[in-house]
């Protein structure tokens, strides 16, 4: 069938919203028209070449919308079924999903070629090449080939271009300072960058009961939306988080930093590790790009405070059981999802999103169809 996609052909260049032609399903793939995108961080690190995954690429990987069709072998899904995409796919039987790790399914493997898990090779063509698909799903089209690996089933209680937000952004940040972090009630929580991952980090640091949450954003838009959704203070510079945080806990500095800011660099690390005290976790969700290979951090703090550098992906979550759990705490009130949508276009308008995400004027503009 013919579709349309926003696709990457060359770094640093614009997406192209242009016609594709889409092969059906094979073995385990599904058929989904799209209902929403989120606009994330992360392919903008495709774009820029921090995140050197090979070209052309349908963009896209916090998606959520309705199956029309399922191949041979898809089990317990069907057309008509509404699905938010997990953007990491998730067997549920290799090691690492059976160790309750199934962020890191052995799947992920397949990640950065971008093509199809059941043969590597492309559904997706224009131009009379192959496109390969961000995170194995490419959300940025109005219908998509995929594995039933990334699909998670829902409710009809929630517009896709909502629900959307739960494919990556929510359950990134929520689970960075939950699980990856480890924060506890009573804790002092940073979080160093306050976009659609930042936020989120936010409102997991406000659910777990932390007593003080900073938010370090130098946008003051950023700083303000943090105090709405739970922060209880807000500063422009990692400089201004220290010398507050040495006050409010008398010298005791935070049990977590999370690290959120659109670009890791190397020398933020030490920052961090100037944020937290003894036994502090600085959580490295955002990324830092890949040819950088040295951080600046003293080394001698982590012996002599336990300090601890952490990595995170997807909030080190169970997709298949936090997605529909923090569902479940968006119905009970204490999870905010409509209010992270501050921005809405259409598949046309893709790059005046991405320059809105590059000025900082979201927390998470969202692609609706
Ligand atoms: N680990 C994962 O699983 C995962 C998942 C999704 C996204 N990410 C990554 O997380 C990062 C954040 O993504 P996002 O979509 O929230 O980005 P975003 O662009 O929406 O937000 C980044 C925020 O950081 C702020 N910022 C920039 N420099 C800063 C600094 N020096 N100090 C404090 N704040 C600063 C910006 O003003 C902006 O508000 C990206 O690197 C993204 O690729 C990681
Ligand atoms: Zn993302
Ligand atoms: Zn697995």
């Amino acid at each position: 069938m013919k579709t349309r996609a926003a696709v990457l052909w060359d770094r640093n260049k614009d997406w192209s919203v242009e016609e594709i032609e889409l092969d059906p399903p094979k073995e385990g793939e599904v058929l989904v028209a799209i209902g929403g995108s989120g606009l994330c961080h992360s392919d903008e690190h495709v774009l820029t070449g921090d995140l050197p995954w090979p070209l052309p690429m349908i963009g896209g990987h916090e998606g959520a919308g309705v199956i029309q069709e399922v191949g041979p072998g898809v089990t317990g899904l069907a057309a008509g079924d509404r699905v938010i995409f997990s953007f990491l796919p998730v067997c549920g039987r290799c090691r690492a999903c059976a160790r309750g790790m199934s962020n890191l399914c052995e799947l992920g493997m397949y990640l950065g070629a971008g093509m199809q898990i059941s043969d590597h090779t492309a559904r997706h063509h224009a131009r009379g090449q192959d496109l390969g698909l961000m995170c194995l799903l490419g959300t940025f089209a109005e219908h998509t080939v995929i594995s039933q690996a990334n699909c998670i089933k829902i409710d009809d209680d929630l517009p896709l271009d909502v629900a959307c937000l739960l494919g990556c952004g929510v359950v990134t940040g929520w689970g960075a300072v939950t699980y990856s972090g480890e924060a506890r009630a009573g804790d002092t929580v940073v979080i160093v960058g306050v976009g659609g991952i930042g936020i989120n980090a936010v409102q997991g640091a406000a659910a777990v009961g932390a007593e003080h949450i900073v938010a370090v954003d130098p946008v003051a838009f950023k700083r303000q939306k943090a105090l709405e959704f739970g922060a209880t203070h807000a500063v422009a510079t990692s400089d201004e988080a220290a010398a507050l945080l040495a006050e409010l806990t008398r010298g005791q500095l935070a049990q977590v930093c999370v690290n959120t800011m659109g670009i890791g660099e190397g020398d933020q690390i030490a920052a961090s590790l100037a944020l937290v005290g003894k036994r502090g976790r600085v959580v490295v969700t955002n990324l830092h790009r890949a040819v950088e290979t040295t951080v600046a951090m003293s080394a001698l703090d982590l012996t002599l405070f336990e300090k601890q550098v952490r990595g995170s992906l997807f909030g080190s979550s169970n997709p298949r059981a936090d997605i529909p759990r923090m569902l479940e705490l968006h119905r009970s009130g204490k999870l905010k999802l409509e209010e992270l949508r501050t921005q809405t276009y259409s598949l046309d308008d893709i790059n005046a999103g991405y320059d809105d995400l590059r000025n900082g004027r979201n927390l998470r503009g969202v692609i609706t169809f």
